[in-house]
């Protein structure tokens, strides 16, 4: 156990994909209600900014946490290829059931990216559009907190 600085690396991805924000759980007035033009049944696309934060601490010999050809490499494997210019309700599993929203893309994505062998993962960062952004950090909510307002608008 090396005892060092511990320090933050951020390092952002970029891809383009599509949804539809939909949910079975509600009728179609209801979907239309609370997702608006974004419940398009033909779905539209968002260029995603990606911002993944890992911490270690810097090796003496490297002067580094991680080398980031190999933090490229795992975020390109494990998220760029399956999610670029992809419908993600259909061609990402995951989302087939669950809404493709950026809260539930962030927590995917930290899903995939939490076993990066060479540092520890600290937030999945992703920038939607430019006035949305959303962060994940592996938490979980406790006790009986209220669920997101479900007729909440997103703009
Ligand atoms: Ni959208």
């Amino acid at each position: 156990m090396s005892r060092g600085p511990k320090v933050e690396l951020g390092r952002r991805y970029r891809f383009a994909a599509s949804h539809r924000l939909h949910t079975a759980r509600l009728t179609e007035d209801e979907n239309w209600r609370v997702f608006g033009k974004c419940n398009n049944p033909f779905g539209h696309g968002h260029n995603y900014v990606v911002e993944v934060s890992v911490s270690g601490d810097v090796n003496p010999a490297t002067g580094m946490i991680a080398n980031l050809a190999d933090l490229d490499n795992f975020v390109h494997r494990e998220v760029i290829e399956p999610f670029d210019h992809r419908y993600l309700n259909e061609e990402v599993a995951a989302f087939r059931e669950t809404v493709p929203t950026t809260e539930n893309l962030c927590v995917e994505i930290f899903a995939r990216l939490k076993d990066f062998p060479r540092a520890k993962l600290e937030r999945v960062r992703i920038e939607e559009t430019g006035n949305n952004s959303f962060e994940y950090s592996g938490d979980t909510i406790v006790g009986d907190r209220q669920r997101g307002n479900p007729e909440g608008k997103r703009p």
